[in-house]
């Protein structure tokens, strides 16, 4: 088991399979980050089930893949075949794109649920928002994913001037499909030009929302993310992840480890311990796995409050989100 020191007990691990993607998202991937790491840096499938073995036997109880975009990297169907063998869930994080191509990989490596990352659900936005003109093929993987009877999560980030027209939309998307949508605060990453500005905070969305629908509140799992909702007669349910105005991480069980190979216990924290290194050099990885979660801060969600500035944005010690995998 791992514990931290406020007893926290982490049993969810990200694993960022590449900081590649082929998409161009500018809240993810600023222009300064467009150069990915050099293969030999990146953990090899091997190393991924030697790391993945480690954490499952201190207790870990899912695996999420990320990236950049995991179904970018070349080896993914033989990484995923090698973490099926764990006692573990296995799921992802996708932009969708190649959804299709990996879907017989998908099923037979078990995993059931996908999230999927999807802004906008106008075909014009989208283009604008990614740099990419794939609306239609994200919007049919998308479907592929629902009618393989995958539980798929739509990731919409709020990105103030654009969530307004959209919100209702995708709540409206609910209706039919068995979708569930969640609209996550604008959080700061290195190079992503956040500022306090750009949040549309859940309270707003919700206040939103209610305007149309009739809204009742669904009860959370103790480590979601999200706070979900359901409006009246939909068959999906819509959230929100409110790390900027009321973070959530008294209940964190989340670690992660970059494409690199380095541990992060916390997603806004900039400590980073080499467990890739350790590993190539022989070493034992339990004691790193292990002080890395003693050692991680009570709470740093939400710590770019209202009077943040862009000079404190430009000052952010940690990396850009497409290499950290979200
Ligand atoms: P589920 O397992 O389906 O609940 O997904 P998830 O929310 O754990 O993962 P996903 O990759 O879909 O992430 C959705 C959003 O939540 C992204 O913007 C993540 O950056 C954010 N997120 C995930 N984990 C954390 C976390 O530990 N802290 C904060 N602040 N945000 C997180
Ligand atoms: N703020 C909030 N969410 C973000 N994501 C990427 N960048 C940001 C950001 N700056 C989301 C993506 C993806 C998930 C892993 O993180 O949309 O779904
Ligand atoms: Fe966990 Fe850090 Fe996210 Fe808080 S900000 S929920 S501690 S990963």
């Amino acid at each position: 088991m791992l514990q931290d020191q406020f007893q926290r007990k982490h049993d969810y691990l990200r694993i960022s399979l590449t900081d590649s993607c082929n998409f161009r998202c500018s809240y993810c991937m600023p222009e300064e980050d467009i150069q990915s790491m050099p293969n030999a840096h990146l953990m090899q499938p091997d190393e991924i089930e030697a790391i993945a073995k480690k954490f499952v036997e201190l207790g870990v109880k899912k695996i999420r893949l990320t990236g950049g975009e995991p179904l970018v990297r070349k080896e993914f169907t033989d990484i995923i075949h090698s973490l099926s063998k764990l006692p573990v869930e296995l799921t992802m994080t996708s932009n969708g794109v190649l959804v299709d191509k990996h879907l017989e990989a998908l099923k037979a490596a078990g995993i059931r649920k996908v999230n999927i990352s999807l802004d906008t659900l106008n075909r014009g936005t989208f283009h604008k928002l990614t740099k990419r003109d794939q609306f239609e093929k994200v919007w049919e993987n998308l479907n592929l994913l629902l009618e393989n009877n995958f539980r798929v999560k739509i990731n919409v980030v709020a990105l103030n001037g654009i969530i307004e027209k959209e919100l209702l939309s995708f709540v409206q998307l609910t209706k039919d499909l068995p979708l569930h949508v969640r609209f996550i605060e604008f959080m700061p990453f290195a190079g992503n030009l956040w500022n306090k500005d750009k949040v549309l905070t859940a309270t707003k969305m919700l206040e939103m929302v209610k305007e149309e629908f009739n809204v009742s509140k669904l009860k959370d799992d103790p480590n979601d993310t999200a706070k979900a909702f359901q409006a009246a007669g939909h068959l999906g349910t819509f959230a929100f992840i409110t790390t900027m105005s009321e973070h959530f991480c008294g209940t964190c069980n989340r670690m992660r480890i970059t494409a690199d190979g380095k541990m992060k216990n916390c997603l806004f924290g900039k400590e980073e311990t080499d467990i890739l290194g350790a590993l190539r050099e022989g070493k034992d990885i339990e004691p790193l796995i292990r002080l890395s979660v003693w050692n991680k801060h009570a709470a740093l969600g939400g710590q770019f409050s209202q009077d943040y500035t862009k000079a404190e944005a430009d000052k952010i010690e940690n990396r850009s989100m497409i290499k950290i995998g979200g």
